[in-house]
């Protein structure tokens, strides 16, 4: 196995920058068929890697590519999910190369989705490939590979619900996420889940002369700004009436297991450039942003915004807010908990509408399984290090519906760093990383045989 990685590894990067290569924006329908590409790309690369089955299943929105490889229906079964559609690279003028002309810089490929997430579901196409040329799989697998994450998968849910057979396994298994530090491997233990709201906010029936009105007659702008800063009492707890009626509160222990796994404040704020951080009373840095939930806004816009000033009172002001939330809230009963609050506190100079986008449950990964404990025994042996558990604050909205359609647990087996990037301008993901991923996978498949044994 060593010697194939070793003799196949150039091979692996260049097929991966073929990937970056392709613009597979799922959320810009300018890049339809990009996304499309990439899928095909995905469907001939795990054709090539050995699977019987590769295929490409229509949806109304993007493509889900799936792929398999029974090697013995008494052995057990691994299903990979990932995604290859990626965020948006806006803004382009922030990246210090083109985001979809991938390059090498520093050990590190700078590309958007180099780590979120080609260049990590890629490295289970790369191990798949790797095992099967060594005559070594010892798992049957499965891949289900996704056009549409960045966009909420909308159409996911109908083809696990209409597919419960073909997707039959034992595990999911997904590298989507981020590990402490090269030297410090971890693995994310929970998801938190999101709801995800747009606001509109209506003064008068047009714009006006801001000083022939301003004054007498409400600006939209000012009052969603009061109402947004609202929504954050001086706590920093959120305000929403029942808000954390069902969070539930992490007992001392598991509070301190966390909290054992290396974190250092200094840096944080250094490598972001902030004086201070801020947030929910009572809590860690590292707590705030994992284990409770938070409330952003993730744009705000109105009135004038060109060249210059223009004396403006404008008719309307919007909003993007996301909530995130912990294991056992849910997204709808919030959704429903943020739009009756937010009507309630807008005062009668506005009319104002709420609009539910996406959103998804939170999960959790239970520790006793032989699924985490295989991911665990893979880390460990190829870092030298036993891997800590953690949490991590991002979302992967599909996993507690893959509980939920298909009773399965999901690891969270990521290979990714908090500092990639992932989202923003020179996005990248470190080319220890993607080799060391290509070596644990198949470690993982081998710890996880023998433990379902
Ligand atoms: N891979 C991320 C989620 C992630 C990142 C989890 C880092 C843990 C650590 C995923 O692609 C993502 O960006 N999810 C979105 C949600 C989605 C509905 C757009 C998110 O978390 O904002
Ligand atoms: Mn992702
Ligand atoms: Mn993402």
């Amino acid at each position: 196995m060593q010697d194939y990685l070793e003799a196949n590894k150039g091979r692996f990067l260049d097929e991966l920058l073929d990937l970056l290569r392709i613009p597979s924006v799922s959320a810009d329908s300018k890049f339809k068929g990009d996304v499309r590409k990439a899928a095909k790309f995905v469907r001939e690369s795990l054709e090539k890697a050995g699977a019987d089955v590769a295929e490409i299943h229509e949806t109304k929105g993007h493509p889900i590519v799936y792929g398999e490889k029974i090697v013995d229906a008494s052995k057990p079964t691994v299903l990979i999910y990932g995604h290859y559609d990626v965020q948006p690279a806006d803004p382009y003028e922030l990246w210090t190369s083109p985001p979809f002309e991938p390059v090498i810089k520093d050990e590190k490929i700078y590309a958007r989705g180099s780590a979120d997430d080609k260049g990590q579901f890629f490295m289970h196409v790369k191990a798949f490939e790797a095992m099967m040329a060594t005559n070594s799989l010892p798992c049957n697998v499965k891949f289900m590979i996704e056009g549409e994450e960045e966009v909420g998968s909308d159409n996911l849910g109908n083809f696990v619900a209409e597919n419960r057979e073909k997707l039959k396994a034992d595990v999911i298994l997904i590298s989507d996420t981020a590990m402490i530090a090269n030297d410090v491997p971890s693995i994310d233990t929970g998801l938190r889940g999101l709801s995800y709201v747009e606001v509109e906010v209506t003064g008068p029936n047009r714009d006006l002369h801001s000083g022939v009105y301003g004054g007498a007659v409400a600006n939209p702008i000012n009052a969603l700004a009061k109402m947004i800063a609202s929504l954050h009492d001086e706590n920093g707890h959120i305000t929403i009436p029942n808000f954390y009626d069902d969070v539930i509160e992490l007992s001392a222990e598991e509070r301190a297991m966390l909290e054992a796994a290396p974190f250092e404040l200094e840096e944080y704020k250094s490598d972001l450039a902030i004086e201070d951080v801020q947030g929910e009373a009572g809590y860690t840095t590292r707590e705030r942003a994992s284990i409770r939930p938070t409330l952003d806004c993730n744009g705000i816009w109105g009135g004038y915004i060109g060249e210059g000033a223009k004396t403006v009172l404008p008719s309307k002001a919007y909003a993007k807010i996301s909530m995130r939330l912990v294991p056992n809230q849910d997204w709808n009963k919030i959704t429903e908990l943020f739009s009756k609050h937010f009507l309630s506190i807008a005062p009668k100079s506005v009319t104002v509408t709420v609009t539910p986008h996406h959103g998804g449950q939170p999960y959790l990964t239970p520790l006793e399984s032989a699924a985490y404990k295989a991911a665990e025994a893979a880390l460990a042996e190829s870092f030298g290090k036993k891997p800590v558990p953690t949490r991590g604050g991002g979302s992967i909205p599909i996993v507690a519906l893959f509980e939920k359609e298909l009773g399965l647990k999901t690891v969270l087996m990521g290979f990714g760093l908090d500092s990639d990037s992932i989202h923003s301008p020179n996005e990248h993901y470190g080319l220890f990383n993607f080799y060391k991923g290509i070596e644990t996978i198949p470690l993982f498949f081998k710890h996880f045989a023998e433990l379902s044994k």
